[in-house]
């Protein structure tokens, strides 16, 4: 005991000193964290190493949930929750998740911190999605704006208020691309195209982490679920992922490697098989990948027990066993299946892996303890926490982004926007009058409370003397058609419809996959009775993925697609629908016709027979077109613009050169807007099948009415490759063609020649 406490003495001597050369300001010791591990941070870690017994080092590659700490004050209560603390105490957990709150972090901080063996502090992880108090729009909805920059700073929002509330660590971003809207977590990523996912990896990073996760305001990010998660067969959850080693290179790795560009801490593994290795044990993307290509330095946590179900997966006789593979393969941190400290000390003592493996893992941990400067502070202020949560500044931003991931799918006879000074509308819909559903899927800790619903931001956005009625018409889901009279009632009364609909709140996200992409229940039944009293209707769309609405495309003049869009959705609803926004947002992922055209997204291969009207034996439907209901990258505004004059800077480039090509876009309406201008390109001939069209650059522009600009890309020659057969990445000499334009699907085109 005596002994331990020497130890624990000297440990803190230790700690002041480094603090003290720390703080003593440049030039007097390196920064551990900017550094990488060079500097006293790293001394400090391998001091830790040696001391640290073999069940230590395994408690700090265990993170548990802390969901059964009971707070109530009853004996039983306080039993469990000292039983916890005991764990703590012992040193029998390095990390914990779904802890959160100052005071309730400090206190098993404490425990750690001041009455554990060798001090040392825990990590608290949080799935911080979209928000932590101030709920933004869940990541697809925010991708629709293609501002990366204000992407970065809504994740940066999230990482201030969530570090004030004891959380270091956030479970995010998801990059997973997804091409499947059966799969309930397309919500959570940023759509279908490796580019533009790449670009918004980089900037939630960039938000999350800022210069230094250290900081007061900022968390150590995750990049999940490493990977190719999206792919699941059937588009349900945790099913089976089979891709070629080339798609996994071209469409699923650069969102990953752009994270990790973008000096992300951690990764998190997926929960799928992957080609027959279940991605958790998968040494070829934990280790040959991310490791050795991409010199990753950070540590990979598991997902929720992913350790264990290698055991489900087949590829694992015990839980010793699913241990093993998954640490040997690369996964440092075991996420709640306790198997790394139930097993990995008996399969280090019996010789079947080494203990370095241990000490690697680890190391890893321990550095990002110290990257977010633990050892120095290991506390928060418990004043901050209320501070800085849910202030004006913050639900202005959430404003502001929620209102540019709208997306103006249809706009006959330019409906919208709306006057505000109508006699009457009438906001009709299961979410119309709703907090809790616009909030979408992981906004746990937001109290959907302050949030605004449609029919509050209307009746905020009119005039004195226009009535705003309601009635909700139906539920999300049922058969239940009795409130439909009321809804009719209304509606006959007003001299414009909104009419608020989708999906609710747990019908996108983790476990929660569809089979049908249409609205729920008898919500498009409410749509057409509406409609068909000829009443001007606005349907406002709420859902975490894109939907099939053939019907209400094709028969309602106006739609607006608002996704789930937190704590401000009513009032961007409304900033939108009466003109006070004019909306930019684009479409990050390809919306079907119907589930039968799934999966569709525009960056496909042509296939020897691409789709022709006039011949039958082509790769299309019998039933159906082979074009989507509304294609990547669309989107539409109050006013209009144009495209003109393409230029492409040379007609023939050398290898390793560059291109620049450039367009006029001119704003042709009455008023000012922003737009998203795209370019994309394909290889005319390569020798690897090309897809038809790459996401290669975009810009968002904003233009007076009557305003020009030449928007230029220059495009080097690496930006052209492709992995060839023997899968090295290479831009082939040949044609290009290119385009700018609004959408995947229009654009000016042009073309170039990269010699040989
Ligand atoms: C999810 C992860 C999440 C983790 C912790 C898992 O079920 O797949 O995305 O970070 O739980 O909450």
């Amino acid at each position: 005991m005596q002994e331990v406490k020497t130890q624990r003495q000297v440990e803190i001597l230790w700690a002041v000193l480094v603090g003290a050369v720390l703080w003593a300001g440049p030039g007097l010791g390196a920064d551990p964290v900017r550094t990488g591990g060079d500097g006293e941070s790293a001394v400090r870690i391998e001091n830790l190493l040696e001391r640290m017994t073999l069940e230590e080092k395994l408690s700090q590659l265990t993170q548990r949930s802390g969901d059964d700490i009971d707070d109530a004050d009853t004996p039983e209560a306080r039993q469990k929750t000292e039983a916890f603390l005991a764990t703590i105490r012992g040193a029998q957990m390095g990390s914990f998740l779904n802890v959160h709150g100052a005071e309730r972090v400090n206190r098993l901080q404490r425990v750690a911190v001041e009455e554990s063996r060798l001090g040392i502090p825990l990590i608290f992880g949080l799935d911080v999605i979209h928000g932590y108090k101030t709920i933004f729009p869940i990541p697809l909805a925010e991708t629709c704006s293609w501002d990366p920059d204000l992407v970065t700073r809504a994740a940066a929002v999230a990482a201030t208020e969530a570090r004030a509330a004891g959380i270091h660590w956030t479970f995010a971003p998801m990059v997973d691309i997804a091409r499947d809207p059966r799969w309930g977590r397309v919500a959570e990523g940023a759509g279908e195209d490796p580019y533009l996912g790449a670009v918004m990896a980089a900037a939630r990073v960039r938000g999350f982490q800022g210069e230094d996760p250290a900081a007061a305001d900022r968390l150590l990010a995750c990049a999940k679920h490493f990977c190719a998660y999206g792919g699941a067969e059937a588009g349900r959850d945790y099913n089976t992922v089979d891709v070629s080693e080339r798609t996994l290179r071209e469409v699923y790795l650069p969102p990953f490697k752009a994270a990790v560009d973008a000096g992300v801490g951690t990764f998190m593994s997926a929960f799928n098989d992957l080609n027959g290795i279940p991605a958790t044990a998968n040494p070829f993307i934990l280790t040959e990948v991310l490791r050795q290509k991409w010199g990753f330095e950070g540590f990979v946590v598991s997902d929720w027990d992913s350790i264990g179900e290698l055991v489900q997966h087949g590829i694992a006789a015990s839980p010793a066993d699913s241990a093993r593979l998954a640490i040997t393969a690369g996964v440092d941190m075991d996420m709640c299946s306790f198997v790394y400290r139930a097993h990995l000390a008996e399969e280090i003592r019996s010789g079947r892996i080494s203990e370095t493996v241990i000490d690697r893992a680890v190391r890893r941990v321990l550095k990002a303890k110290a990257r977010l400067g633990l050892f120095e502070h290991p506390y928060v202020d418990p004043q901050r926490e209320a501070q800085v949560c849910l202030t004006p500044e913050h639900l202005a931003l959430a404003r502001e982004v929620a209102r540019s991931s709208i997306v103006l799918l249809k706009n006959h006879d330019d409906l919208l926007p709306l006057g505000k000074d109508l006699g009457t509308i009438a906001v009709l819909g299961p979410l119309a009058d709703n907090r809790k559903d616009p909030f979408g899927t992981w906004a746990g800790i937001g109290g959907w409370g302050e949030a605004v619903d449609v029919l509050a931001g209307v009746r905020s956005a009119v005039s004195k003397e226009t009535r705003v009625l309601h009635a909700k018409g139906c539920e999300l889901e049922g058969n239940d058609r009795s409130g439909f009279v009321e809804a009719l009632t209304v509606a006959k009364q007003a001299d414009a419809v909104v009419l608020v609909v989708g999906e609710g709140q747990a019908m996108s996200g983790e476990a929660h996959c569809r089979t049908s992409l249409g609205l729920p229940g008898v919500q498009r039944d409410l749509v057409e009775t509406v409609h068909a009293i000829g009443v001007p209707v606005v349907v406002v769309l709420m859902n975490g993925r894109p939907l099939s609405i053939g019907w209400t495309a094709e028969h309602v003049p106006a739609i607006l697609e608002t996704w789930h869009l937190g704590n401000e959705c009513g009032h961007a609803v409304a900033d939108v629908l009466f003109g006070d926004f004019n909306p930019s947002g684009k479409l990050p992922i390809t919306f079907p016709r119907n589930v039968g055209q799934v999966p569709i997204y525009y960056y496909h291969k042509n296939t020897g027979r691409p789709p022709a009207d006039n011949d039958g034996f082509t790769s299309k439907y019998l039933d159906t077109p082979t074009t989507p209901l509304f294609p990547f990258g669309y989107g539409l505004s109050y006013t209009t613009f144009g495209y003109a004059d393409l230029e492409v800077s040379a007609r023939k480039i050398p290898p390793g050169g560059e291109v620049t090509i450039s367009a006029v876009v001119a704003n042709k309406g009455k008023r000012p807007g922003h737009e998203i201008v795209q370019l994309y390109v394909r290889d005319v001939v390569a020798s690897v099948s090309p897809p038809v069209k790459r996401l290669r650059g975009f810009r968002r522009i904003f233009l007076a009415p009557g305003e020009t600009k030449r928007v230029s890309f220059t495009l080097a020659c690496a930006d052209l490759g492709l992995y060839n057969a023997e899968m090295k990445y290479v831009t082939e000499p040949g044609e290009f063609r290119v385009w700018i334009g609004p959408s995947s699907a229009e654009g000016l085109e042009g073309r170039f020649e990269v010699t040989k």
